[in-house]
């Protein structure tokens, strides 16, 4: 990949088209100069979200079960790549590319090939991989809010087949939302490795939680806050690099090994929400969605850890008083 600067004529029309996917019908890609700055801007700070992803799915021991990859809606090719720098070369056998931008399949095909040239890389959609589906593992990433219903259940219903799914959205409202529904869908033959704690029918899903969103925070690389250009497009592009919100999933299909939580661990969502003396957690596990408060008295540990965001999402309530946590610790991986 040649190297290039930021380009902030294409990145600011690339950022007022994702602003606005309503404003999006069919392919964008105008060009390979368009991908190749996605590639190096928005691109980029979606890969620092899969790498946070997979450092939590291997914490979780997740492993990947197949040799076989697919990486839908493709664009630049982020998440395999993402998936080449986790796990090595030596994890991938073959690979099938989609996006129904062309340009978007070749470009992704050769980032790959120059950091693997004797891989298989196919671009292929998901009606031509076809019986071969079931052998997968399938990838997806900041996809959802372009697509129609139709194309979201036809997305699920066929990524369902999988024997792996791991999915990546931004961590937003709408797309935390979406990803729940195909949560949903998938569950149909699958189960949930993260960042769910059971198997149970989402607790979002319910009336009194319909305000709440399933979402986590990635942390950015030191280049975001030392490398000049990124320090100019977050002010001109106004993202803040400080925060990379993000939602996932991680689901095995049934018949796989099962990977189960155990029963006492609940999932912090989003980050806690600091006020004087106490802090609000909201915390969900098989007793459902819970907006639990923390009083920093009644477990200093545990409130230092919460605020300080270094321990994960993983959490065990030793001690619940009526809307308290009143002791716990980071759950042991
Ligand atoms: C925001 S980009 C994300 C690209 C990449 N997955 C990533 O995480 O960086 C969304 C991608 O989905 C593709 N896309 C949108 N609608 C699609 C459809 N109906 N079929 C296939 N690809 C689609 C677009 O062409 C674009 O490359």
């Amino acid at each position: 990949m040649e190297r290039a600067s930021f380009d902030w004529e294409i990145l600011e029309k690339l950022r007022m088209r994702f602003l606005k996917p309503e404003s999006i019908s069919g392919v964008y890609w105008e060009s390979k100069q368009d991908l190749l700055q996605y590639h190096i801007s928005f691109g980029k700070r979606i890969g620092w979200k899969w790498r946070a992803v997979w450092e939590e799915l291997g914490r979780l021991g997740w492993k990947p079960e197949s040799k076989i990859l697919v990486d839908w809606g493709c664009g630049s090719g982020v998440a395999i790549l993402s998936f080449l720098e986790a796990f090595g070369s030596e994890a991938v056998e073959k690979i099938f590319l989609w996006d129904h931008s062309t340009l978007a399949c070749e470009f992704a095909k050769e980032c790959i090939r120059e950091i693997d040239d004797q891989v298989s890389v196919d671009i292929k959609s998901l009606e031509e991989i076809g019986d071969r589906l079931p052998e997968t593992l399938c990838l997806a990433s900041h996809v959802l809010n372009e697509l129609s219903h139709n194309e979201r259940q036809a997305l699920g219903t066929s990524f369902r087949q999988a024997k792996q799914v791991v999915w990546v959205e931004p961590g937003n409202f709408e797309s935390s939302r979406l990803l729940i529904a195909q949560r949903e869908l998938l569950l149909k033959n699958m189960s949930v490795i993260a960042p769910c704690v059971c198997q149970d029918g989402c607790p979002m899903l319910k009336e009194q939680n319909s305000r709440h969103w399933c979402h986590f925070f990635a942390r950015s690389p030191q280049e975001a806050f030392t490398e000049g250009e990124w320090a100019r497009f977050a002010s001109l592009l106004e993202i803040d690099l400080r925060s990379l919100p993000y939602s996932y999933l991680a689901m095995n299909r049934s018949d796989l090994e099962k990977l189960e939580s155990p029963e006492n661990v609940s999932r912090v969502i989003g980050k806690p929400r600091q006020y004087k003396g106490f802090a609000k957690i909201l915390s969900c596990d098989r007793r459902g969605l819970n907006d639990f408060e923390l009083q920093k008295r009644d477990d200093k540990a545990l409130w230092k850890s919460i605020k300080k965001g270094k321990d994960g999402s993983l959490y065990e309530w030793q001690k619940l008083g009526e809307g308290r946590i009143k002791q716990g610790t980071p759950s042991a991986d």
